[in-house]
């Protein structure tokens, strides 16, 4: 049966969770965020709002904090969850390994034991194309051997191995495993986007700044991959995208059985000197950039096969490169994001 009640967005004031949180407004959801501004910013609240034109509950705290989440569930009657809160960066992941496992896989018991309390066992995980580690071949399917080769990647497979067990072991729990790729771009009103704290990690924002002078050339991690022009491919998909497949999740949950993965890209790759041309055509100069050395870590290729998306979700990517380039563009200059 159809979900209802209220739904409640941990880490819905962050990148991909506040574009989630203005898609589930505007299909007229009731709405509770859970956030405690570790990577985002309050100011995003109110932009939120704005572009929703409707109003929704925050709630500021820590996912791993289990007297908050308790307080939550019983303020409100959470009809299911969508789990955003945790740590995402590989590098930093690999010296803090602690604070990875104690947000992601701490966290989530703790959700999922607050869930089970509350007899909730509606949930979407964000989980990421990382638990591939280095695949065989592509495009990647939900099937493909499943490894990780960090901590960060390690904390999304076992949140995924969690949840498989959880659901082997007790009827009735739906849970949406959603393995994003790259999300980017912002949403075209210039009022949401990645505001990453200091040096981004990820290709994009890094670009961005980069056309917008705020840093002298980009580095591309390696030119002798096995790959058209030598340098890393990925499926780059539009952030409202991304945002509007965790709503076709929400609505398809009743129909899945267990802990199911879904990969959530757009089935086409681009490399590194694709993605610095795209974003030349659209800001109308010439990015500067330089060649460097591999980054440890990094894969050749990685991109999905969309195909279970679409047939169980009825969900597949609509936006371009040109507009994901169209839509960070307007963002980077829009002044909201922090400038360094
Ligand atoms: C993309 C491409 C780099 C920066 C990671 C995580 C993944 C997800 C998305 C959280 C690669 C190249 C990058 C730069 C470069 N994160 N690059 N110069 O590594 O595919 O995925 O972020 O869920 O889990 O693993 O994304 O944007 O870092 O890199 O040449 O300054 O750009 O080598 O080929 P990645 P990315």
């Amino acid at each position: 049966m159809h979900i209802t009640g209220s739904i409640l967005v941990t880490g819905g004031a962050g990148f991909i969770g506040s574009h989630t949180v203005v898609e589930l407004l505007a299909a007229g959801r009731e709405v509770v965020v859970l956030d405690n501004f570790c990577n985002a910013k309050p100011s995003v609240l109110p932009r939120i709002r704005t572009l929703a034109g409707r109003d929704f509950t925050f709630q500021e705290g820590d996912v791993c904090d289990k007297g908050t989440l308790e307080s939550v569930f019983r303020k409100h009657d959470i009809g299911a969850v969508i789990h955003f809160a945790g740590l995402k960066a590989v590098g930093e992941s690999t010296r803090l390994p602690l604070d990875y496992y104690r947000n992601n896989l701490s966290g989530t018991i703790g959700l999922l034991e607050t869930m089970q309390a509350f007899g909730c066992r509606n949930l979407v995980f964000s989980s990421s194309a990382t638990v591939y580690g280095d695949p065989a071949e592509v495009p990647i399917r939900e099937s493909f051997p499943l490894s990780a080769t960090n901590p960060y990647g390690r904390s999304k497979l076992m949140v995924e191995d969690l949840c498989r067990d959880l659901a082997a072991s007790e009827a009735g729990w739906r849970i949406a495993l959603l393995r994003y790729f790259n999300p980017v771009g912002a949403h075209p009103s210039g009022l949401l986007g990645e505001d990453p704290q200091g040096i981004p990690n990820n290709l994009m924002p890094y670009l961005l700044q980069v056309a917008a002078g705020q840093r002298p050339f980009l580095e591309v991690f390696g030119q002798d991959y096995p790959t058209p022009d030598g340098s890393g491919v990925r499926d780059y998909l539009h952030v409202v995208d991304l945002a509007k497949g965790h709503l076709a999740a929400l609505g398809a949950l009743h129909g899945l059985q267990g802990a199911v993965p879904i990969n959530l890209g757009t089935g086409k790759g681009y490399s590194v000197l694709e993605m610095i041309q795209a974003l030349e055509r659209t800001v109308g100069h010439p990015i500067p950039w330089r060649f460097g050395p591999r980054r440890p870590g990094d894969i050749a290729q990685c991109y999905a096969d969309p195909t279970r998306a679409q047939e169980l979700l009825g969900w597949r990517a609509v936006l371009d490169l040109d507009c994901m380039c169209r839509d960070g563009w307007n963002w980077q200059q829009s002044g909201a994001v922090a400038q360094i």
